[in-house]
């Protein structure tokens, strides 16, 4: 206990250094975390996920934990599982440990093989309904709660380069019963394009929500969103259908922004719904998605802001 503890708290500290190392490349680019007083925690969302045991973990300075525990503070990791509870998800599957700890680097040999398009009509009840697809899923449950309140109306296929949380996700949707949500173990960079091309129905929604930052110039060409699969968005996606993004690293979501901004075939939503209204810097100004992720729930604890685009595509 005292050892994994131990291990907890390096790890943290080994983040904080890591981050605050990073060079700001523009003073304007202020990072959210480096403007809290203490070192907020910046670490892959998966450390926070599920352990074999029960509960939602999260890595945590020890005396930040020491004293949350005896003031009975909720934890930004009960606030996900109270986010999530009527999803009713059991948290007692017996999967070994389900932490992982390290960014994994989407260039490596072994995740450039692209995913098998699957049997759309094994994995969904009707392949023909519209799709959302979510980009670097995590966990997943984010999905799985808009899945369950939208039967019949929307399928939804998360993808993510983690294959235990696919794994995991996978027994989840089994437990829930929902025939309109599935989960590839993908790297979507590269197996975007053919798994969309090949869906039957309609690209109604995609999002990219969270990305790793991968914060060193020498490794931006390690995050998802590159180029070409901006370009198979915009291309796959159906008149009308959308495209959002967010993040709580500024730098990340800027770099986003930038990428979309560019696409003539998009609009932003608030040139074209007065209800969904901008802060002065073009952000959107609430979560559009009536739910929040988990990287969300904890980069809001910390007090982080989260930056928001909505793209719609020209009809
Ligand atoms: C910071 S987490 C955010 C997860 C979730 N979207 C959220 O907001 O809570 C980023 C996720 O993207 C996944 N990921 C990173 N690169 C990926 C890639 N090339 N393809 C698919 N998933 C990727 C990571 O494994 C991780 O689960």
């Amino acid at each position: 206990m005292a050892c994994c503890r131990f291990l907890r708290l390096q790890f943290y500290h080994n983040s904080c250094r890591a981050f605050r190392s990073r060079p700001s490349s523009s003073s304007s680019v202020a990072l959210p975390f480096l403007a809290v007083p203490s070192c907020p925690r910046y670490y892959p969302l998966s450390f926070c996920h599920v352990s074999s045991s029960s509960q939602v973990v999260a890595a945590e300075p020890y005396e930040q934990e020491q004293q949350q525990e005896s003031h009975h503070v909720p934890r930004s990791p009960d606030l996900v599982a109270l986010e999530y509870s009527d999803l009713n998800l059991s948290y007692n599957l017996d999967l070994g440990h389900v932490r992982i700890r390290q960014h994994v680097n989407p260039l490596s040999s072994s995740f450039s093989v692209p995913a098998q398009v699957p049997d759309w009509n094994q994995v969904f009840a009707d392949p023909t309904l519209p799709l959302m697809v979510d980009i670097g899923c995590g966990s997943g449950r984010f999905l799985m709660w808009l899945a369950k309140r939208n039967p019949k109306v929307r399928n939804y296929l998360g993808l993510e380069i983690r294959r235990k949380l696919v794994k995991h996700a996978a027994i989840w949707v089994k437990d829930l019963g929902l025939d309109n949500i599935h989960f590839l173990f993908a790297n979507a960079t590269i197996s975007f394009k053919q798994l969309v091309e090949a869906y039957p129905g309609p690209l109604q929604l995609v999002s990219v929500l969270c990305p790793d930052p991968h914060f060193k110039k020498r490794h931006h060409k390690r995050r998802v969103l590159q180029k070409p699969l901006v370009g198979a968005i915009v291309d796959n996606l159906m008149p009308g259908g959308q495209v959002f993004v967010q993040s709580d690293v500024l730098e990340m979501a800027l770099d986003m922004r930038d990428q979309f901004d560019e696409v003539d075939l998009l609009k932003h939503i608030d040139t074209l719904n007065a209800d969904m209204s901008c802060d002065s810097e073009g952000w959107l100004l609430s979560n559009p998605m009536g739910i929040r992720t988990e990287r969300e729930i904890h980069a809001e604890y910390e007090g982080a802001k989260i930056y928001r685009r909505l793209y719609q595509k020209q009809e």
